[in-house]
């Protein structure tokens, strides 16, 4: 059974789709085991809480420096005995140290197909704001690896979505992730949990 960790810092939709996967006995062999928090008033933390999940706040700007930020954020993960960590809405980017320790073993979950509106200023509703500017017909969203660069690890799954006339950012958002990130994110963690990710360079293979 691994212990799975979920990072977050907003509304935990996507934390919600974990739990409820994991109440389905869709992830059999694993179970999130604590739900970290960059922001003390995130609704994710509510969730968690509402479910039985173990929490934790840690706040990037409350910390001195990146470096001693990133030591706390590792100790956590090691008093948790994680095996897989979820970025499930999490707004900070980790340090390579952290990178370093887990490599294969975070996976984030990002509203868009990479690699088009990823990277560096791409999250959040800015990424569908982007999709509606540049005006593609399609959108979706990636599960992925994390690597020492922002949205460029190995890619697990995606899911494609249609853009629709008159939509608007929210509207396109909520599209989203109820059609690609809630179901995406949950594969690819019970296949992750079920040892059937094999990363050969850039690519997952599904065993
Ligand atoms: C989700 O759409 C997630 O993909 C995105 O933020 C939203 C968080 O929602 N993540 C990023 O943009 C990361 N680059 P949630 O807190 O309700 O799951």
């Amino acid at each position: 059974m691994k212990n799975i960790v979920v990072l977050v810092s907003g509304s935990g939709t996507n934390l919600q789709a974990l739990i409820d996967a994991q109440k389905r006995g869709d992830i059999p062999n694993g179970r999130i085991t604590c739900v970290i928090s960059s922001n003390p008033n995130a609704y994710a933390l509510h969730r968690a809480k509402e479910n039985g999940i173990g929490t934790r706040i840690i706040v990037p700007k409350e910390f001195p420096s990146k470096e001693i930020y990133t030591k706390a954020l590792l100790e956590a993960l090691f008093q948790e005995y994680a095996d897989l960590i979820v970025l499930a809405g999490f707004m900070t980017i980790l340090d390579p140290d952290i990178i370093r320790v887990y490599r294969n073993h975070i996976i984030n979950v990002h509203p868009s197909l990479i690699p088009s509106f990823c990277g560096m200023g791409y999250y959040g509703l800015r990424v569908h704001e982007a999709v509606l500017e540049r005006g593609v017909k399609y959108t979706g969203a990636t599960v992925h690896f994390v690597d020492e660069i922002a949205d460029d690890g190995p890619i697990i799954l995606q899911r494609p979505v249609k853009v629709e006339p008159g939509d608007t950012p929210e509207i396109l958002q909520r599209r989203v992730m109820e059609e690609a990130e809630r179901k995406i994110l949950p594969e690819a963690v019970a296949l992750y949990c079920n040892d059937r990710l094999e990363v050969r360079g850039k690519t997952v293979v599904i065993r």
